[in-house]
């Protein structure tokens, strides 16, 4: 385990910094090597912390199995990185970006069908059902919280951080190329709602990146015909499976991203203000 860790620790020499911390973290060196009797002192102290490890890894192995509640509590998004399904769904995998500046992609470039169905193929927001005790566990269950039919299987209505983050990707896309979506895409036909749109976007991914703040470390190079050093973007890092988890939502999609004609406010339904709704579009 140390050795393990003091190779990412970037203190180097591992033999040396161990045999250190045996006699020089608990105990004056001096009272540590006056003879063999002395020596049992490090035991007790091992022993001692061995068991207060212990107990502090029971107590959260506990806290792990309460957090993760009755049933139905292993969804993601829900207490994110303690949940289960982080664990199944979630689970991370060596991959290294493509950084080149010039790098095709399947979302990449003038705008067309296939592209577009790239695109809908990562944003497709499925909604799913959740459950009351998730809803309080989340402090979000209120007289206001919008519960699915029972033909779409009851519960609370809930979607996933990531597709919303994608949308709002997808809508900064789309912005970049309006000519083409001018007539394809609803929120692109006004101007003052798509001026709303865009720059509610831009703040939740503004706070998406300010909130994960990635500490991952970009490196430079030389490259021919550029005298100043060039960032090589192409960062390795753990991710998780995205595929996996839009299977996941397709899994318990109950409906739709766009619930208009499914789903509608019932006669006299507790309401929640909300700041100017005159920019909301339908349906997004
Ligand atoms: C959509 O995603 C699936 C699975 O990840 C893939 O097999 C399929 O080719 C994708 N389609 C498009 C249009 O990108
Ligand atoms: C809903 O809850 C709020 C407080 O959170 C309360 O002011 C309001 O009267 C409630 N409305 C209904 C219809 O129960």
């Amino acid at each position: 385990m140390a050795a393990s860790e003091s190779k990412y620790s970037l203190v180097g020499d591992s033999e040396s910094r161990d045999s250190d911390s045996e006699s020089g973290t608990f105990l004056p060196r001096s009272s540590y090597q006056t003879g063999p009797r002395r020596r049992v002192w490090p035991w007790i102290l091992h022993v001692i912390s061995f068991l207060i490890s212990a107990s502090l890894f029971v107590a959260a192995a506990a806290n792990y199995h309460r957090s993760l509640g009755p049933a139905g509590f292993d969804e993601p998004g829900y207490t994110q990185e303690y949940s289960k399904a982080v664990e199944s769904v979630g689970l991370r995998h060596s991959w290294q970006y493509y950084g080149e500046f010039a790098q095709p992609s399947p979302w990449r470039g003038q705008p067309n069908a296939d592209v577009d169905a790239a695109w809908e193929n990562i944003t497709h927001a499925g909604v799913f059902s959740i459950t009351r005790e998730q809803m309080e566990r989340l402090n979000k269950l209120h007289n206001t919280s919008v519960m699915l039919p029972p033909e779409s299987g009851g519960g609370y209505m809930a979607s996933l951080e990531a597709t919303h983050q994608m949308h709002c990707v997808d809508m900064l896309r789309k912005f970049s190329y309006r000519e083409y979506y001018a007539d394809k895409s609803a929120p692109f036909s006004d101007p003052d709602k798509l001026r709303t749109h865009m720059d509610h976007c831009i703040e939740m991914l503004r706070q998406v990146i300010m909130c994960s703040a990635d500490l991952h470390i970009i490196t430079y190079d030389w490259v021919a015909h550029v005298d100043t050093p060039w960032p090589d973007f192409s960062v390795s890092r753990q991710c998780r499976n995205y595929d996996s988890i839009m299977d996941w939502i397709h899994q318990r999609t109950a409906m739709t991203s766009a619930p208009k004609g499914l789903i509608i406010r019932p006669e006299g339904a507790a309401v929640k203000h909300v700041e100017p709704v005159e920019y909301v579009h339908e349906g997004f």
